[in-house]
């Protein structure tokens, strides 16, 4: 099962039309499988309840196109915009984020009939082409939301079900482990002036602008992922109680947090087991290692001799067509190496997560998309196996705090020449 829903790359009422179906039908697609129980669980302040992803990416839509936009438009629930309003601070007050797992009502049916509603809306208003270009790009802008928010809820309740003593699966049968392998192959870059951020051209979020010139001394970058059983030779090898490693604020994140494996790996009868969205299993050698946080990323390049690349390098390494699709059979990385730029995990860069020159942040409320978390936070790129067919880019900016490990994030090394 494929889902291939293609991302929005238009304006024209009839093409979104479709888009915003496919899209919205596959979150419902993702959270069906999930009762009503597991969709209420906020396992962590960082994670939300599968209903709650599926309330919020609808807030959106009814927030800042409905409401704005259409005339006559009538409130589908006057309290929805305290519970479901993430973090727009022009919007108003909201329910904290910590306590998103407290909200028994909505129940996920009750979701389920607000979805329901604003899709009739949306659609209608398509239809008779009642939306202005402002509001049909700001659709688009949804449809790109309610992406990223498919892959935060497959993160969240991965996150979720590991919490639970029976390590249920979101699905059975998906994550298998990786059978084959290549060796490590680098591959070279000049160096010189290079381009970077989006031309314009097609959707982007606005933080991938404005284009611009960087001056890049000659790498190299790994073909390849670094792998799980190259972290296994690293922990073999102490990496975790090797102080030189490590940034002083990576040790002292290991050091508080006890960690001393990837998150979701676990000793188990003399192996490294992982947990995966189809549950426990063996951890095998040449599948991409997947959930670290910057700090091991970064001790672990140190460990191998080499660095993380900055995403000015990435972006000038990677393929120029981002090619990846979420696989609702798949969800796990494996060692295919000819995707791994895109669809496999995100990957670390040591960039600090900064506005280009000459950004500046929509006006209005989503203007609050992106540039306010310009802060303590560093780029990801390339993609991963839960991120949305037609999600990926090669220009894209994900970014975390360095801690972070319930993404899908692994490692890509880079060395200088
Ligand atoms: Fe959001």
């Amino acid at each position: 099962v494929t889902a291939s829903t293609p991302a929005a790359t238009s304006t024209e009422p009839s093409v979104l039309a479709s888009q915003f179906a496919g899209v919205r039908g596959l979150t419902e697609t993702l959270a069906e499988v999930l009762s009503p129980e597991d969709q209420a669980i906020q396992s962590m302040p960082d994670v939300s309840p599968t209903k709650w992803h599926r309330a919020h990416t609808t807030w959106f839509f009814e927030t800042f196109v409905l409401g704005p936009h259409l005339d006559g438009h009538e409130c589908h629930d006057a309290a929805y915009g305290y519970l479901f309003n993430s973090y727009y601070e022009a919007v108003g007050p909201r329910h904290p984020r910590p306590h998103r797992g407290l909200l028994s009502r909505p129940s996920a049916s009750e979701i389920t009939e607000y979805r329901a509603a604003v899709d009739r809306c949306v659609l209608d208003a398509l239809a008779r082409d009642a939306l202005s270009h402002e509001a049909l790009a700001l659709v688009e802008l949804g449809l790109h939301h309610e992406q990223q928010h498919q892959e935060l809820l497959l993160m969240d309740i991965k996150h979720v079900l590991s919490c639970n003593p029976l390590g249920p699966a979101y699905r059975d049968g998906v994550a298998a482990g990786s059978i084959d392998g290549g060796t490590r192959e680098w591959r070279s870059h000049p160096g010189g002036i290079v381009a970077i951020g989006h031309d314009g051209h097609g959707f982007s979020f606005d933080n991938e602008g404005p284009r611009h010139d960087v001056l890049l001394r000659p790498f190299e970058v790994s073909c390849d992922l670094v792998t799980a059983g190259e972290w296994s030779d690293f922990i073999a090898d102490g990496g975790y109680h090797r102080a030189e490693l490590w940034l002083s604020d990576g040790w002292a994140a290991i050091a508080e947090n006890g960690w001393e494996a990837p998150s979701y790996w676990r000793r188990g009868d003399g192996r490294w087991e992982l947990f995966t969205l189809g549950g426990w299993r063996p951890v095998t050698a040449h599948e991409p290692v997947c959930h670290v946080s910057y700090y091991e990323a970064d001790a672990f390049a140190r460990w191998a001799g080499a660095r993380l690349p900055t995403e000015a390098e990435w972006e000038a390494a990677a393929p120029l067509e981002a090619e990846s699709g979420i696989d609702l059979t798949v969800l796990h990385p494996t060692s295919d190496a000819s995707s791994s730029f895109f669809g496999q995990v995100w990957q670390w860069t040591s960039s600090a997560y900064l506005p280009y020159p000459g950004f500046a942040p929509a006006a209005g409320a989503v203007g609050e998309y992106n540039g306010k978390f310009m802060v303590n936070q560093h780029v990801l790129r390339g993609g991963a196996c839960v991120t949305p067919t037609g999600h990926t880019r090669r220009t894209y900016r994900n970014f975390f705090p360095p801690s972070s490990r319930w993404p899908f994030c692994g490692v890509r090394l880079a060395r200088d020449v």
